[in-house]
């Protein structure tokens, strides 16, 4: 479907921001079992759907149960640049994986230093190396930006899960959690000047997995497979008229999806303005798609997905984990 050049066949260096978070925990797993195709230099953890203390733990958690426990998890961001913070806890439960028998990891407590990590691996970087793949808010990305606006040149792409235009918001109508959660932090990302590829709810509502997506991940791999397949199933809070009681959209794993596949989805080249203000519409996506502003594309905007592909994608990759 795509025919851009799109991340294509090299294998692609990158370091994973997000807010586990029971899709981001999807995304976790199949970036840890493409090892052919992705580098995961390291995970940053930021406050998003729970706060801090349980997105870093997450994340260091659910790298030991995938059966990766050296890989770096940094915490990051515990709060939004300037908004009042908020969460989405009904989506992912208190533990900010509903579903799924968390652990305390064994591993150590990272300092918060996500933003210093970041630095330090796009500077030890050669230009145009390093992919940031963002799928809570952007409050640690654009950290770095306001920073470091001397390594930007360091980024290869940044890949965001957020925003919504022809889809609709998912916490307002007029926005999408992600953006919503830190708007002001997504402005300075989308406006940073490095290529930008986000997938908004207008393409991850085509990826809805079903029980029988669950059933597979269950049966088809090993102890990683088995329990992390709840989480293809919608969480308690998530049931409701939009998608049907069983279906739920995977958000998260879309980007690492498009890392490995990119033929599977389509995307069109706009530019996209993130709203900061306003009572109704703080945290929308502005997207241009007819040209009338006369701004220069700021954003390749995913807008169509091979959803079952991509569900397949992921199952197949996140069974191959295996926990020594
Ligand atoms: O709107 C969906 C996004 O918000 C996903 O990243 C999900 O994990 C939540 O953070
Ligand atoms: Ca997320």
């Amino acid at each position: 479907m795509n025919t851009s050049t799109g991340p294509g066949a090299t294998r692609r260096r990158i370091i994973l921001d997000c807010d586990p978070g029971r899709d981001d925990a999807i995304a976790i797993a199949t970036a840890l079992a493409s090892s052919a195709e992705i580098e995961l230099a390291g995970i940053t953890a930021v406050a998003g759907n729970v706060p801090l203390e349980i997105t870093w733990r997450n994340a260091r958690f659910l790298c030991e149960l995938c059966g990766y426990p050296d890989i770096p998890v940094h915490a990051g961001a515990d709060r939004p640049l300037v908004r009042e913070p908020v969460t989405a806890v009904r989506h992912h439960g208190e533990s900010g994986l509903e579903g799924v028998e968390v652990e305390m990891p064994a591993g150590p407590i990272e300092t918060r230093r996500a933003v210093g990590f970041i630095a330090d691996t796009l500077r030890a970087s050669r230009d145009q190396e390093v992919t940031l793949v963002a799928v809570g808010p952007l409050t640690n990305l654009a950290l770095v930006v306001r920073e470091h606006p001397d390594l930007m040149p360091k980024v290869r792409e940044i890949v965001v899960m957020g925003g919504a235009s022809r889809a609709g918001g998912n916490v307002t109508p007029a926005a999408e959690f992600n953006v919503y959660a830190d708007p002001h932090a997504a402005a300075i990302v989308f406006d940073c000047g490095r290529p930008l590829t986000v997938h908004g709810l207008d393409v991850t509502h085509q990826v809805l997995a079903a029980p029988r997506h669950a059933e597979r991940l269950a049966a088809g791999g090993g102890e990683p497979a088995r329990r992390l397949a709840p989480l293809l199933h919608p969480a308690a809070g998530s049931r409701g008229p939009r998608f049907g009681p069983e279906r739920s959209p995977i958000h998260d794993p879309c980007t690492i999806a498009w890392l490995l596949r990119p033929e599977l989805f389509a995307t069109e080249s706009v530019p996209v303005t993130v709203e900061t203000e306003g009572v109704h519409t703080m945290g929308s996506t502005v997207v241009d798609w007819w040209g009338v502003t006369g701004r220069e594309p700021n954003a390749r905007w995913v807008t169509e997905a091979d959803g079952e592909a991509v569900l397949d994608l992921v199952i197949e990759r996140i069974a191959r984990l295996r926990n020594p």
